[in-house]
């Protein structure tokens, strides 16, 4: 059996950076995957850009069952210290809206980046190997892979969540939680659009390709100020993807179209002018016939409607509401919520209370950020902090 200081399984986001962070102090240290490329997900974020933190991080923007679980690995590695790494490395980066971080050129130059680090920080990254079994040694663990069996005295546990199992997702972390007597909370998939009721599907589906800016709001109350894009399959966009995490089967999502106030400011500027006409300088036609044809509402001089119309049109266009069918899934989902219960692990140091020396970073964590780099900076900090100790 050869021996390690410390095994990382998983050579995604947080598993590179716990690794190079880990090898920076002198660990042996090994990354397997058994996958066929490193950072599978990384390439392919942010549409081949990588949107890789945000310059507004800050805990209010992760859902976790318990809040203050992020605070001190966020504190400890911030969206700077990612920055400056990007930076180190020459890589050309831009904001392109609400504070997102992408590189100019290719998500390729986070991968490289990462794998930078590890091969100056001595790592050994094994791709391609099967983790069959992890057993407890007492004071470490042995891992056997389809191709060899190895020892090490720290484990880490970075093998991601359920999204996009295409590219090699898979459940492996929340087994081994499990297997070693820690809580998983029941996983779903977030950041991830809307499929509609067969009803609402007929209506809409003809508005495919449609995009405009809205808030949309959950039953919680939560607010996204973002687009709204109708698809072929049902409702996606920034917008859309972020309320998401926050919906639950059976709720209801309310878009505010127009907000409170507008139509009635309408009537006073132009009151000969029709509901459609009025209604096509502020959306796009194409909505407007739909949703007056929906809700049967008749086109008419905007100084004919009474103020119970009026009422009613300016409360559906502040609070649209719609009831998703559901969502596409893990598929296309960006995320899983839920996974490793925080409550079994240390916030500082990402280890699990009940058992020494075996940690968990990552995504595979119940913690799950917004749309916009938050994601990737939850794996940086949480790879950080536990680079520091393994
Ligand atoms: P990650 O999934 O990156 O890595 C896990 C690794 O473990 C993988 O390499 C996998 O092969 C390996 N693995 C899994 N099971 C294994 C097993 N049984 N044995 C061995 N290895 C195993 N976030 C963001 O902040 N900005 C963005 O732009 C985007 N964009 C984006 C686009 C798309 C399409 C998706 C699906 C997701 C995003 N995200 C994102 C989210 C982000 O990609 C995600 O939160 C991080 O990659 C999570 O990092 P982890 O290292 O925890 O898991």
């Amino acid at each position: 059996m050869k021996a390690w200081d410390v095994i990382v399984i998983g050579a995604g986001a947080a598993g590179l950076m716990c690794a190079a962070e880990a090898g920076k102090r002198g660990r042996r240290v090994l990354l397997l995957d058994h996958g066929k490329r490193i950072g599978r997900k990384i390439l392919m974020s942010g549409g081949g850009r990588c949107n890789f933190t945000n310059y507004f991080i800050e805990p209010g923007a992760f859902l976790c069952e318990n809040p203050h679980f992020v605070k001190s690995a966020l504190a400890r590695y911030t969206q700077w210290d990612f920055i400056a790494l990007v930076e180190k490395h020459g890589i050309a980066y831009h904001e392109k809206t609400l504070g997102q971080l992408f590189c100019d050129d290719s998500a390729q130059n986070i991968v490289d980046m990462l794998v930078k680090e590890c091969d100056d920080a001595g790592v050994t990254i094994r791709l391609r190997s099967n983790i069959d079994s992890v057993a407890s040694l007492g004071e470490g663990f042995a891992v056997t892979t389809d191709n060899d069996q190895y020892s090490c005295q720290s484990l880490v546990v970075a093998s991601g969540g359920l999204s996009m199992p295409k590219i090699g997702a898979s459940a492996f972390g929340y087994k081994l939680a499990e297997q070693f007597g820690l809580k998983v909370l029941p996983t779903r998939a977030g950041l991830v659009p809307f499929t509609l009721q067969p009803e609402d599907k007929a209506t809409l589906e003809p508005l495919a390709g449609v995009s405009l800016p809205v808030v949309a709001e959950s039953e919680d109350g939560t607010r996204f100020a973002e687009n709204l894009l109708f698809t072929h399959r049902g409702v996606s966009g920034p917008s859309v993807l972020q309320i998401s995490s926050y919906w639950q089967a059976g709720e209801q999502v309310h878009f505010e179209l127009l907000p409170a106030g507008r139509l009635t400011q309408g009537i006073a500027d132009s009151p000969n002018q029709e509901l459609k006409t009025w209604l096509s300088r502020h959306l796009p036609k194409r909505l407007v016939d739909t949703l007056l044809e929906r809700e049967k509402i008749t086109n008419k001089p905007l100084k004919q409607y009474v103020p119970k119309e009026v009422a009613a049109i300016e409360q559906l266009l502040a609070a649209w509401p719609l009831k998703p069918g559901g969502t596409e899934g893990y598929r296309t989902a960006e995320v899983t919520l839920g996974g490793v219960d925080t409550d079994e692990l240390s916030s500082k140091t990402m280890m699990a209370k009940k058992v020494p020396n075996l940690y968990f970073i990552g995504e595979v964590v119940d913690v799950s950020g917004w749309l916009g780099g938050y994601n990737f900076q939850w794996a940086w900090s949480a790879g950080w902090c536990a680079g520091q100790v393994v």
